[in-house]
């Protein structure tokens, strides 16, 4: 019903649709016809209402829809399944629930917030509702599971590309798993996977983008580390529109991976990597290691030498704990 109304209003912005003629097509007494107002008012709709005009549209919250963001796609077929959850605790969580039941390569889930989003190394993800992107990707590629890391970079590269498009501002990635804008993080992803010895069973691919959180909506010990396209491009943005671009760019990026491994995808990281040249804190297992980081290979490893080292080392993990600004 709240749908109907949600339609009437949406066929014309802006101007008035009598009360009676809303209850009239909704079979409903006026009296109904407010509850409905008030349910959508709740859901984020700014309806404004007046004696003998009626009502009138004049905002819509900044929804994720499947109709929508389809109709967004340039590369539709890649995707097989959509969940959109207006709250969840993980979206990585319910791709590797959806995973168990058999649940198709290209399934996508998204969630308006996230109660317990994760991040990399056992930290959390801030999830507030209706101002960011968060979802995971369920993929279940035949590949080798020693390759399936590449895949955070493959995504990252992807990532990278739609945020750029969308705001035109330059995105910088930093091995292997976050996007820059400036010198603050805008996105971050955590990969998990499953295999059994050397078969892949899954992948779950989970991104989260900052796309209009403020400065001021960040938690303490994050504002002067995080930014989003918001604050960095200086408008907001549709996050169906930006979910649009990054779906598409992932599936063309995707494509190119599989066909010849993350050696293709190489130059438009190392055009990006944040990290290349400069001097690096590195922490490996419980190693901390200090030297220059020399960029990353064609199959996704960091190229590390230590101080005083006088060749590169190739890292598979880790975490890089300091860089040079
Ligand atoms: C990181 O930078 O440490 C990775 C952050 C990944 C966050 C996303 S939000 C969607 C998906 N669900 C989660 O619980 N985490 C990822």
């Amino acid at each position: 019903m709240g749908d109907l109304l949600r339609r009437m209003l949406e066929e014309c912005p802006g101007r008035y649709v009598s009360g009676q003629e809303v209850g009239r097509r909704m079979g409903m007494s006026r009296a109904a016809v407010w509850k409905q107002v008030q349910g959508l008012r709740r859901r984020g709709f700014g309806i404004e209402g007046a004696r003998g005009a009626g009502y009138r549209l004049l905002g819509r919250p900044d929804l994720i829809e499947e109709k929508e963001l389809v109709s967004l796609l340039s590369h539709p077929a890649f995707w097989k399944a959509f969940r959109f959850l207006p709250v969840t605790d993980s979206t990585n969580s319910r791709a590797v629930e959806l995973a168990g039941k058999g649940a198709l390569h290209g399934t996508l889930v998204c969630a308006d917030s996230q109660t317990a989003g994760r991040g990399r190394l056992g930290r959390r993800w801030e999830s507030p509702p209706g101002i960011n992107l968060y979802l995971s990707l369920l993929l279940r590629p035949s590949i080798d599971p020693a390759c399936a890391p590449q895949l955070t970079l493959v995504t990252a590269v992807a990532l990278a590309m739609s945020v750029e498009e969308v705001t035109g501002l330059r995105a910088m990635l930093k091995w292997p798993n976050d996007l820059y804008l400036g010198d603050r993080k805008a996105a971050g992803i955590l990969a998990e996977m499953s295999a059994d010895f050397d078969t892949l069973r899954h992948v779950v691919i989970g991104v989260g983008l900052n796309v209009n959180a403020e400065q001021s909506s960040f938690p303490e010990g994050l504002s002067a580390k995080a930014t989003s396209l918001r604050i960095a491009g200086g408008r907001s943005f549709s996050r169906v529109a930006v979910l649009a671009r990054f779906l598409d760019s992932f599936a063309v990026n995707y494509g190119k991976f599989l066909a010849g491994g993350f050696g293709p995808l190489l130059p438009e990281w190392s055009r990006r990597d944040t990290l290349k040249g400069k001097k690096v804190v590195l922490r490996h297992g419980d190693k901390e290691m200090a030297g220059r980081c020399m960029g990353v290979d064609g199959s996704g490893m960091l190229l590390f030498r230590r101080d005083k080292g006088s060749r590169s080392e190739r890292f598979a993990s880790g975490e890089i704990l300091e860089f040079e600004r």
